[in-house]
């Protein structure tokens, strides 16, 4: 076996283990680092690679790479990851589709049917994959609206345009040297990524999110069958399965089919979402200050706090750790629920709260939890909105009916906190905030907590 083949095999079996420790937040940390050592042992393989005649533009790559990339990761923050992912998947579809086009450029004439399939699908999904995710970061930054967007004959326009590249695909294939057919399927497979996300939008975007993640990874593996490169087609299937297997558990989580996120808003007209419910438009929440809601925490045995984008995006983790340290220290009991879609990420409030030192032992899945609520004193919401929105399970036309929620609403009393009564990511008001045993706390999360950790001090002498 040569130095290169052991490389590659080594990181093989590191990508392997960096997935499989990614499955539990206990181990979560060792597999990224295991996944590093990996991709660090892949690179130096390869730059010691034979067909490599010249460093030059490996050099000016890699500066350029790191110019580009240091500022992204040194200043994007925690609340902007979501996007800055979309960017990194739209970045590495485009260096696939682009490696796709130079290797059709230069050997198209001499291309086998089997070597023509391979590029066209590189080149395809690298295209779609590239245009698509940006749409998708631009409508997390917010700089498209967030919502589905939709119009009449949508359907037929995607369905056709999907059928003729997929006409055109098979024609390229049979006939590489039709130079004009490979471009026209270039040029339309980056419109039908922006195409694909137009009408997806609201509770749906982690779905996308994980599809272009999987798509991304079989570029990569078409591009590794190209170049007759095991590293690349290995970790180019890694990414595409795992991509694939987290779109699924997203769905799940949102009790929705591939399908119906992909072509669920096709043929609806662009509407805006319920904003007021019948019970909302009645009356007005309730809000309570910082002292009053001391007391009802002094009285509490038992409390859950249902975490949500909004505390990632106060950066309220470590007040939050430190208030329910206090509340434990004086014999309340805390959990804390998760929701697979709360915040922006998967996995977001667990990495959050594992950076506040919260205790593993503390989380609890939505279904482990859901039972407690009608026994629990109180729930203290920190900045979660649609995973907490009974309109979920009640109200028929909303976005995210059907989605499966925290039972937050079945709890004795439910405190939130949130800057004012705007509604989440889906754009539907929250009928949890109308509830007679419902109570905001409206500021922001972090000052919120600050003081309520303060407070409780001061109210025990502790
Ligand atoms: P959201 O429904 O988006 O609600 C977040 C809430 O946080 C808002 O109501 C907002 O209200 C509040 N907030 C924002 N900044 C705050 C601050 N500084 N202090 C206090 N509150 C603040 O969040 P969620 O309940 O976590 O639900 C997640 C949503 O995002 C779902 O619809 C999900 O489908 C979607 N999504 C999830 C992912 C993944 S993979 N998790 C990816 C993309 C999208 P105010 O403005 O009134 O403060």
């Amino acid at each position: 076996m040569s130095t290169l083949q052991l490389c590659y095999f080594i990181s093989a079996i590191l990508f392997i283990l960096g997935i499989r420790s990614l499955s539990s937040p206990i181990t979560a940390r060792r597999g990224m680092n295991l996944a590093s050592l990996g991709m660090l042992l892949a690179i130096i393989g390869t730059l010691f690679g034979h067909q490599i005649v010249s460093y030059t533009w490996i050099i000016a790559g890699l500066l350029l790479g790191t110019v580009l990339s240091l500022p992204i990761s040194l200043w994007i923050p925690m609340t902007k990851i979501p996007q800055r992912i979309a960017l990194s998947h739209a970045g590495g579809a485009l260096a696939a589709c682009l490696i796709g086009i130079a290797e059709y450029y230069r050997y198209h004439t001499a291309f086998s049917t089997t070597s023509m399939s391979i590029v066209a699908i590189e080149v395809t999904l690298g295209a779609l994959t590239f245009t698509g995710s940006l749409m998708v970061a631009a409508k997390l930054h917010g700089l498209l609206p967030g919502r589905p967007i939709t119009y009449k004959g949508q359907n037929i326009v995607n369905i056709s345009l999907f059928i003729l590249m997929v006409g055109m695909l098979i024609y390229i294939t049979l006939n590489p040297t039709m130079n004009l057919i490979f471009y026209i399927l270039l040029s339309l497979s980056f419109l039908f990524g922006i195409f694909l996300v137009t009408p997806i939008g609201a509770a749906d975007m982690p779905v996308v999110i994980a599809i272009f993640n999987s798509y991304g990874g079989l570029t990569g593996a078409a591009m590794g069958f190209m170049l007759a490169n095991r590293i690349q087609i290995i970790t180019g299937a890694l990414d595409g399965a795992s991509g694939f297997v987290l779109s699924i558990l997203m769905c799940k989580a949102m009790n929705r089919s591939i399908t119906n996120v992909l072509f669920g808003a096709f043929g609806k007209i662009e509407e805006e979402p319920d904003k007021k419910t019948s019970t909302s438009s009645a009356r007005e929440p309730q809000s309570i200050s910082i002292e009053d809601t001391l007391q009802l925490f002094e009285q509490a045995k038992s409390v859950i706090v249902a975490p949500g984008y909004g505390m990632a995006a106060s950066q309220a983790h470590h007040a939050l750790r430190e208030f329910a340290d206090k509340l434990k220290a004086s014999g309340t009991n805390v959990k804390y629920a998760i929701h697979p879609v709360a915040g922006r990420m998967p996995g977001h409030m667990n990495v959050l709260l594992a950076e506040a030192n919260v205790p593993y032992t503390d989380l609890f899945d939505m279904d482990e939890i859901n039972p407690e609520f009608p026994h629990t004193d109180i729930v203290l919401v920190v900045g979660a909105n649609d995973v907490t929105n009974p309109a979920a399970r009640t109200v028929k036309s909303s976005p995210i009916y059907g989605m499966p929620i925290l039972d937050v609403d079945k709890a004795k009393q439910i405190i939130v906190l949130k800057r004012s009564l705007n509604p989440g990511f889906s754009g539907v008001e929250n009928e949890l905030y109308y509830k007679s045993h419902s109570w905001l706390l409206f500021g922001d999360a972090k000052d919120s907590l600050t003081k309520l950790a303060y407070g409780f001090k001061r109210a025990w002498g502790s």
